[in-house]
């Protein structure tokens, strides 16, 4: 990744003369099968150009309680966007239900936020949505007159656990946004899928939310080097999240099954504070919360995750 890094040809992506940035973005929505897309720095920029370019001030997005968009970003959109977020809960599948968005969807009236987009994540937390229900809620959405966004951060660990077309992953989205960095290895990067008219929408907000980058063909690059070799090496990382939370289980520890590469552990209240400092004690930095994610990514081997569960393991009394 290094090596191609350093031999990509480069220009000026602001001018959109970046021969590395407009392949990548040529061989991204081609793969998908949108008509165009655009590369930004983060999935974050990426996210957020995408509800401004569906949504204007005063509009709504629907989104999950959980999802990145709403609770990670520092509710960027009503921050920066001045759209307000209608959060909903989630099925146990990750998805929000039907039934539940066409509550929520404002009537006409001016007392009220024009609602305008849905917005999915897929994966959700490591839960990857079924297909028939994308298909039914996208449809459902253009139904009644809404757009449809989805963070697809993680959606190649949902392509290869499904092992689906990419095209099918992504069908019914007026947009995606896939973040090249994460699971897929690359430094940074995201791009974002859509029309040509949202995509022109994008652009122009991701100049004002300083995303404009310069030679970012070497980041475009590491992209293009990740989908290559890194997609398909995926499957690697779900089954070792399944081996750690197997690991965790034989400790007697509650896990949530993991899907792909996050899984959950129910960690009792009264050891997160001894266990975090446990864990310290053997190299291993860890965020320990009562509920603590774990994920696995190419950066982790079968050896590391080994030695991570040994220090579990040797912790002195789970009682
Ligand atoms: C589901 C999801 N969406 C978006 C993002 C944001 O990506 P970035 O950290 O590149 O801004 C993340 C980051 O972890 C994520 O998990």
């Amino acid at each position: 990744m290094r090596a191609a890094m350093a031999d990509a040809p480069v220009g000026d992506d602001v001018y959109g003369d970046d021969p590395t940035v407009n392949r990548l973005q040529r061989v991204v929505a081609e793969r998908f099968g949108f008509e165009t897309s655009l590369f930004f720095p983060s999935g974050t920029q990426s996210n957020l150009a995408a509800l401004m370019a569906h949504c204007g001030r005063g509009d709504e997005y629907i989104v999950g309680q959980d999802a990145h968009t709403y609770k990670y970003e520092q509710g960027g959109a009503a921050v920066l966007a001045s759209i307000q977020p209608q959060p909903l809960e989630h099925e146990p599948h990750g998805g929000i239900a039907v039934e539940r968005i066409a509550a929520a969807i404002k009537p006409d009236d001016l007392h009220f936020a024009r609602t305008r987009l849905l917005a999915l994540e897929n994966t959700m937390g490591g839960r990857v949505l079924p297909i028939s229900y994308l298909h039914d809620v996208t449809n459902f959405a253009h139904a009644h007159g809404l757009c449809t966004h989805l963070d697809g951060a993680r959606v190649f660990n949902a392509i290869v656990k499904l092992d689906l077309d990419p095209r099918t992953a992504v069908a019914g989205f007026d947009s995606v946004s896939v973040c090249l960095s994460k699971g897929l290895g690359a430094p940074a990067g995201s791009v974002l899928l859509g029309s040509h008219e949202v995509i022109a929408a994008a652009r122009r907000w991701r100049k004002a939310l300083g995303g404009g980058m310069r030679q970012a063909g070497i980041l475009a690059a590491a992209g293009l080097y990740a989908l290559e070799h890194n997609v398909e090496r995926l499957t690697e990382d779900h089954a070792n999240a399944a081996f750690l939370a197997e690991g965790l289980r034989d400790l007697g520890l509650q896990v949530e099954p993991p899907q792909t590469n996050i899984l959950y552990v129910d960690i009792p209240v009264r050891h997160v504070q001894a266990l975090t400092e446990h864990l310290l004690q053997r190299g291993i930095r860890a965020s320990i919360t009562p509920r603590t994610r774990l994920v696995t990514h190419l950066d982790v081997s079968r050896a590391e995750i080994d030695a991570a569960l040994e220090a579990f393991r040797e912790y002195p009394d789970w009682s």
